[in-house]
């Protein structure tokens, strides 16, 4: 039995650091065990400018403890009135590393994300002769349609002919919940790939609604069936360089979770790389565990694998049912569990 892990270091290509207090007391935590991370722009205001990118980018730098080396990597909102031409300066100077898609009011800080993905087009065209990576929240938002079916009812209403107009941009479906979603991801171009959480590997929909309401299971897209779990068990341990490693980790505070009005959103960061393992362990695929986490998520995005390492023995790792960010109370994702792995560093 493999006891040891080493493989190289690996990168976050999807999360939310915040601003402000709450930015500097969650940063260390990523930067703990990942090189990069692709940093969504869901501020309010919103991150939707290189100018705005570039000044984020200094704020997250100097959250970054001493002696540690990270980069944040960062996104662009996009909006119905984005400046592709702002867009493609921010990407050719090295602010921009991807642009990002949020169906207005998805979720979380998106009232300004885009009301009509048909009117993006220009934005998209130019992005694609820029070679620029789309990041896209794919989940349909008309109130007539089950919160459940969203993201299937978004890949056939959006991202079929989206994927079909610009076959050479590159597409990140991001934080998949689905077969369905699996499904589109396999049968596209190897233009098109998707993050895989680790909360959306572990838990059904179950675990959010049953033994009483359960606010620190509740992300968007919302958790699925437990065929769609099994489903995203079995692209994210199954070796295709389509499917890699994004956390979403989303930090809200315990009371903003534990409300009538709960916030949607998962703290994995900081026992992410245990979480991840876990599954793989579980699915007998821990061969398959620097593809997913270090190497695929680089190669799609034309950037550098890492060239240092990380380690994780098998050892239990119990993780804190609470943690402080700004002196307040976060409960982070398996608060209170017990897990298989050990990050070394
Ligand atoms: O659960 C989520 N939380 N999903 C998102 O898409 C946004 C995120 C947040 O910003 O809190
Ligand atoms: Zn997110």
């Amino acid at each position: 039995m493999t006891d040891r892990l080493t493989i190289r270091r690996p990168d976050d290509w999807h999360l939310h650091f915040r601003d402000g207090a709450v930015m500097r007391d969650v940063v260390p935590y990523t930067a703990r065990q990942f090189a990069r991370a692709i940093v969504m722009p869901n501020l309010t205001p919103p991150v939707t400018t290189t100018a705005l990118a570039a000044a984020y980018r200094d704020r997250i730098m100097a959250a970054v403890p001493e002696g540690v080396r990270f980069t944040p990597l960062m996104t662009c909102y996009l909006t119905d009135s984005t400046d592709a031409e702002d867009l493609a300066r921010g990407a050719a100077e090295g602010v921009f590393t991807a642009a990002k898609i949020y169906p207005a009011n998805a979720t979380t800080n998106s009232a300004a994300g885009v009301t009509s993905i048909e009117n993006l087009y220009p934005v998209l065209a130019r992005m694609e002769a820029e070679d620029i990576v789309l990041c896209i929240h794919g989940e349909v938002t008309d109130h007539d349609i089950d919160v459940f079916d969203r993201e299937k009812a978004f890949i056939d209403s959006h991202l079929r002919s989206l994927v079909a107009a610009f076959p050479k941009l590159r597409v990140v479906f991001e934080h998949i919940t689905t077969s369905d979603a699996v499904d589109f991801v396999n049968a596209a171009g190897p233009h098109v790939a998707a993050t895989i959480t680790p909360q959306h590997l572990h838990i059904n929909r179950n675990a959010m609604l049953v033994g009483g309401i359960q606010p620190h299971n509740y992300c968007l897209p919302v958790a699925k069936r437990e065929s769609h779990r099994l489903a995203l068990r079995a692209a994210a341990t199954g070796g295709s360089p389509k499917f890699f490693l994004g956390t979403d980790s989303a930090p809200h505070l315990r009371s903003a979770k534990e409300s009538a009005c709960g916030c949607a959103g998962i703290f994995g960061a900081p026992y992410a790389l245990e979480s991840y393992l876990t599954v793989f362990d579980e699915e007998g695929a821990l061969d398959a565990f620097e593809g997913f986490a270090s190497l695929h998520g680089p190669a799609f995005y034309k950037l550098p694998v890492n060239e240092d390492t990380v380690t994780l023995e098998r050892a239990q790792t119990s993780v804190p049912r609470c943690l402080h960010v700004t002196g307040e109370e976060i409960v982070p994702w398996h608060g209170g569990q017990t897990l298989g792995w050990r990050f070394l560093g």
